[in-house]
């Protein structure tokens, strides 16, 4: 029968504490100018890769993208959903963007419970699509919009409204009029067919609607004002004509348009959502779409206020959040990420300590869990970890503390973010002895790689390699074992390339700016005083991914993984 418990491994020990280190859209590709982490000084990355501190068999790289990491097909890019899932469950699951495909091809979303109870609203209400506009396939994908589309349509949906989200982030900036072209042409098809179709609202992702980890609730009243109330600062006829209008302001960008709505000849809203309408949130990915679920769903709600809710029936494209349930109703089912490498350590009785926020109460809990990052990607060591799951598996064994992040700043303005402190709390929790494993995201290669500021991910990647010395040294103290990643690419290639590799130019001559992640490998590095003199890596696995990483982290812990784990990375040589 099943069991929790996990085997001794046959030579490693138990008991030196584990520090796991992920770095944030931090891939390896060629040196050249637009390599952010290549310009920036990384001495401590280098040694490591280098081996200046170890054998030569301590680092190596992992593929993070594609389907390594559940994706549909070997041309998408990682992210830190599907990466963090991988790393934390050690197999490899079908993820969302996968999954919603399948259903859209095989023709089961329609027959499921969710679509059943949105097509009620069909005949009397309007069925509203939110969600993110490109074909990015990290949150969303503009193909499983038009299919879905489609399928309402043919089955009965009459009135249909989009609330779109404009991208250039997992895409190129500037690239959202070509989005909503395309959108527009099928709705103008619709509308040939006698479907009164039409996009009803807009704003830019990071400025409207997809916060995330409770961040910032203000993004997702603005979205609220403009989808469901229909009231926004700016009112346009056109989508088309709105996104064009938006982006000519200086310093604009897809990511920050502000919120509008779509008004008729006499000013009046298109598309407010209103009682008796059904709602779906077209994001497969969960983070960003949390909050707007919990603002759609839940009948007690104190972030913002609502001022008006409408009685609807609302469905999210996946569930969420597998721990609330939210939303209840659902297209497709998510992945059932289980038995995640969290869970399996806590239940082999490691002394767990965690801490919400670093400033209150808790505090002198025996811990061994302590896992650190910013607040913009709290749940990437937590959630994503842990299979899209909120909370604690054992609350008294786990606590997983905050260093609040600057908020209403793009992080170009402050590259380093908030490494220095993420290190020193791991630090802390290392020389404590109190701890088995110390888990930290150092955002910064990801978060200020997204903006596209070049000069500032340097620094970004910069104050990473520092945050990664202070974590380091701190095992080298206590004599413990560190193992170095990274989710996914991102900072490792800041330029738009053809397919032999050479940076594209715009119309103006400068070099299209990647604001994405890549679809580079990343590095895993472990070293450490703790680790035993003859692990080094194998060399019996082909191709390894992220997946991979989980039980190479139990047999540092002392323990032999699952056996339907991904193989670990390491060996250990007799001596
Ligand atoms: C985001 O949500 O910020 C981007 O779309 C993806 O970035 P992440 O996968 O690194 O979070
Ligand atoms: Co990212």
């Amino acid at each position: 029968g099943f069991s929790w418990t996990l085997p001794d491994h046959p030579k490693l020990p138990k008991g030196k504490p584990v520090a796991v280190v992920v770095l944030d859209g931090w891939g390896e590709a060629n040196a050249d100018q637009y390599n952010c982490i290549h310009v920036a000084q990384t001495p401590v990355m280098d040694s490591l890769k280098n081996v200046i501190t170890g054998a030569p068999e301590k680092w190596r790289l992992v593929k993070a993208h594609g389907t390594a990491v559940g994706l549909p097909s070997d041309d998408d890019m990682g992210n830190s959903e599907v990466g963090h899932n991988a790393l934390g469950a050690g197999r490899i699951f079908a993820q969302g963007a996968k999954l919603v495909d399948q259903a859209l091809a095989s023709g089961k979303i329609y027959e499921g419970d969710g679509f059943n109870y949105i097509k009620e609203s069909f005949e009397n209400g309007t069925l509203h699509l939110i969600g993110l506009l490109s074909d990015g396939g990290v949150h969303s994908r503009l193909d499983q919009l038009q299919l879905l589309l489609k399928g309402a349509s043919e089955r009965g949906a009459k009135r249909i409204r989009v609330h779109i989200l404009t991208d250039g982030r997992d895409v190129l900036d500037g690239s959202s009029v070509g989005f909503v072209e395309t959108l527009e042409n099928d709705l103008s098809q619709l509308r040939e067919k006698g479907i009164d179709a039409q996009i009803a609202s807009g704003g830019g992702r990071m400025y409207v609607t997809m916060d995330r980890y409770e961040n910032d609730w203000d993004v997702v009243k603005r979205g609220w004002d403009a989808q469901v109330l229909g009231e926004a600062p700016y009112k346009f006829k056109s989508a088309l004509e709105a996104v064009k209008t938006l982006r000519a302001e200086p310093k604009a960008n897809d990511q920050y348009l502000p919120p509008f709505v779509i008004v008729d000849d006499s000013g009046k809203a298109v598309g407010p959502v209103l009682d008796g309408d059904a709602v779906v949130t077209i994001n497969f990915r969960a983070d960003r779409m949390v909050m707007l679920a919990k603002a759609l769903e839940y009948a007690d709600f104190d972030k913002f206020d609502r001022v008006r809710v409408p009685k609807i029936r609302y469905a999210g494209m996946l569930q969420y959040d597998g721990e609330l349930k939210l939303p209840s109703r659902y297209l497709v089912s998510p992945p059932e990420i289980e038995r995640t490498s969290g869970e399996y350590l806590v239940k082999n009785g490691i002394r767990t300590f965690a801490c919400r926020q670093a400033t209150v109460k808790r505090l002198n809990r025996i811990n061994s869990h302590f896992l650190f990052h910013e607040t913009v990607k709290f749940g990437h060591v937590t959630f994503f970890w842990n299979g899209n799951r909120s909370g604690y598996f054992d609350e008294t064994k786990e606590e997983y503390i905050e260093v609040p992040s600057d908020s209403g700043i793009t992080f170009n303005v402050a590259p380093k973010m908030k490494a220095l402190e993420i290190a020193e709390k791991a630090r802390d929790a290392l020389l404590s002895g109190k701890f088995d494993q110390v888990r930290v995201n150092l955002p910064n290669g990801d978060m200020v790689g997204h903006t596209g500021d070049i000069e500032a991910t340097v620094v970004a990647c910069k104050a990473a390699d520092e945050a990664v010395k202070i974590i380091l040294d701190a095992v080298e103290q206590v004599g413990g074992i560190y193992l170095v990643t990274a989710d996914h690419g991102n900072a490792e290639d800041m330029v738009k390339r053809n397919k032999a590799g050479k940076p594209l130019l715009d119309k103006n001559g400068g070099i299209q700016i990647l604001t994405s992640h890549t679809l580079q490998p990343v590095p895993v590095a472990i070293g450490g005083p703790g680790l035993h003199p003859g692990v080094k890596f194998r060399t019996d696995i082909q191709t390894p991914g992220l997946a991979n990483v989980a039980a190479t982290v139990m047999n540092l812990h002392g323990f032999e993984a699952p056996a339907d784990y991904e193989p670990t990375l390491i060996e250990v040589a007799d001596n």
